[in-house]
């Protein structure tokens, strides 16, 4: 299924305004309480991030703090803020030492554009980056609610979070994880990020448990969905559309369900996650549409 011309022009007006303010923030000018920015490693970081990614997540946050009346410049900073760790989490995702690829976003990688120690340390100052933009004056947030945001997305981000999951990624190239060991792999290494996105939207909002909850769980449902596509796209795409390299996870023996159970069960279980996602917006009606279209645009897209 195609998305509506209406929800992809809204992902890329979402994504243009989070590039803008991404590029913005990794300009040359030293910030408060900055010594320099070494001009190497801003080109690095800039290289990895500035290079045409979808925005997923930080649309998540925004659609997620709009459906519940929150704050649209507080989500669009945060989005910026979740990019920042995401794109850190490719650049070494990327690296010889993990998956070893030399392109990604249809660019070369990090650490072919630059080197391996610039690649680390670019995603080493991404992450940081990522708090800095949270708890800077310019986001209009109160004190409460920016630590609740950054307390949530270290804990997204860490050793039980995306960081974790990556480990367990690794670790499963050589012992093969049973399909609740992948679950989990993938909770965490994909997962935690997702939910984040949509939690993140409650918190902005200041909303009910009630709703952070709900939302948390749609972004549970989502985020699985998520790598599950990723894993099918590596199997039945092609590196141009996907604009980095494809069939890889077989050849490394990535532990995935793909692997596991085949691909017509990795399709009906997309549908079934989507269903389960869909389902959990209800109570929000017709307000909640742009995000069951993102729910389908996760389980349905090409790149
Ligand atoms: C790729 O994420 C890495 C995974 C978690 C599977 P995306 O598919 O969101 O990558 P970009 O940001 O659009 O390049
Ligand atoms: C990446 O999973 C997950 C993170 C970067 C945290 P993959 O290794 O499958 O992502 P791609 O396929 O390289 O984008
Ligand atoms: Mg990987
Ligand atoms: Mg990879
Ligand atoms: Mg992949």
């Amino acid at each position: 299924m195609k998305e509506t011309p209406s929800f992809s022009a809204h992902l890329k007006a979402n994504a243009f305004a989070v590039e803008e303010l991404l590029s913005a923030l990794l300009g040359p000018a030293v910030g408060a309480d900055e010594i320099a920015r070494p001009a190497n490693l801003l080109a690095a970081m800039r290289h990895g991030v500035l290079n045409g990614g979808k925005r997923l997540r930080p649309f998540l946050v925004s659609e997620c703090t709009a459906l519940l009346e929150g704050d649209a410049d507080a989500a669009l900073r945060v989005g910026a803020a979740l990019e920042c760790v995401h794109c850190y989490s490719l650049v070494h995702d990327d690296l010889p030492a993990m998956d070893d690829d030399d392109m990604r976003r249809g660019q070369p990688t990090v650490h072919i554009a630059f080197d391996e120690a610039t690649a680390i340390l670019a995603g080493d100052s991404l992450l940081t980056f990522a708090f800095d933009i949270i708890a800077a004056p310019e986001t209009p947030l109160p004190d409460r609610q920016k630590t609740a945001l950054i307390l949530a997305l270290a804990r997204a981000s860490g050793h039980g979070g995306m960081a974790g999951g990556q480990a367990l990624d690794l670790a499963a190239e050589k012992r093969a994880p049973g399909e609740a060991g992948i679950v989990t792999l993938q909770a965490m290494k994909t997962g935690a990020l997702i939910r984040f996105a949509c939690e993140a939207g409650a918190v902005i909002a200041d909303a009910s448990d009630e709703d952070r909850r709900r939302l948390r769980a749609f972004g549970e449902k989502i985020g699985l969905a998520f790598q599950l596509a990723d894993d099918l796209l590596d199997l039945t795409a092609d590196a141009e559309a996907m604009g980095k390299a494809t069939g890889k996870d077989a050849a490394r023996g990535k532990g995935t369900l793909v692997a596991l159970h085949g691909q017509a069960w990795a399709e009906r279980e997309l549908e079934e996650l989507v269903a389960q996602a869909e389902n959990l917006l209800q109570p929000y009606g017709a307000r909640s549409a742009i995000l069951v279209e993102t729910a389908r645009f996760i389980a349905n897209r090409r790149s």
